[in-house]
């Protein structure tokens, strides 16, 4: 089975069981503490007159959200399940949702012919593939945004693994994220020192970048919510 297809399989399976249960989704965060804390970091860096690509949107969550901030939105999907429930659970006049896999360049040279330059949202989509893989959607990336489109992505940092490993030891793990690894969904993490290898300077002009973290479902015995170390950037091309 190649790589492509076990990104495909396992989210096609996760997204196609979840009902709607409170904590099933673990990352799955009201938008006033995900998408808008990203907003106030990415938003004059983005040309409102091109359409916001929300890369791997999984049920749309945040892509509403964004919608109300932007004319044409965007959410695309590697997993039919997940474009289904985005549409029917988080639609919108100015969204369209529809399949799209980040690890074919061609797909996405295509999508840049139909639309043009585009900003581009990506909140825990790059962690979770290979290195080889991340490199792969770099490609993708690079031309989707075109000469003026502006990426923010937030992904989980080098931080995320020793947290994992003591709330875990310390709680268990939880059920949002136990579900994660019953589909065979492999976590992982992007390094914060490896942005200049996946987005050369010769390519990419680095225009922020900083320690943040991705709220998550899960509320603690404690009453604090988990929030797991991340990092954002906001890049264009040269
Ligand atoms: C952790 S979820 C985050 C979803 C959404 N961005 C959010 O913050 O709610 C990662 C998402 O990336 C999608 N995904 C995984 N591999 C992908 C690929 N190769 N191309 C496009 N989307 C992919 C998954 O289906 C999943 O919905």
């Amino acid at each position: 089975m190649t790589a492509v297809n076990r990104y495909a399989t396992s989210w096609e399976s996760f997204w196609g069981s979840t009902t709607g249960t409170a904590g099933e989704v673990f990352w799955d965060a009201d938008p006033i503490h995900a998408s808008r804390q990203d907003l106030a970091l990415f938003r004059d860096y983005f040309n409102p007159r091109l359409p916001l690509i929300d890369l791997g949107c999984g049920n749309g969550t945040q892509t509403r959200f964004l919608a109300n901030h932007f004319t044409v939105v965007i959410g695309t999907e590697i997993a039919p399940a997940a474009v289904e429930l985005a549409t029917t659970t988080n639609g919108a006049a100015n969204i369209t949702y529809r399949l799209f896999d980040v690890l074919r360049p061609d797909d996405a040279q295509r999508l840049h012919d139909k639309i043009g330059d585009a900003n581009l949202y990506i909140r825990a989509v790059l962690h979770q593939l290979s290195p080889a893989d991340q490199a792969t959607a770099v490609q993708s990336i690079e031309r989707l945004l075109g000469a003026t489109g502006t990426l923010y992505f937030i992904e989980l940092s080098s931080a995320a693994e020793p947290y994992f490993a003591r709330l875990i030891q310390q709680y268990g793990p939880p059920p949002g994220l136990a579900r994660v690894f019953q589909h065979q969904i492999t976590p992982g993490m992007l390094r914060e020192n490896a942005i200049n290898s996946l987005f050369p300077p010769e390519r990419f002009a680095i225009l922020g970048t900083g320690p943040s973290q991705i709220r998550t479902v899960h509320t603690l015995p404690t009453g604090d919510v988990v929030e797991v170390p991340a990092f954002y950037a906001i890049l264009r091309r040269q």
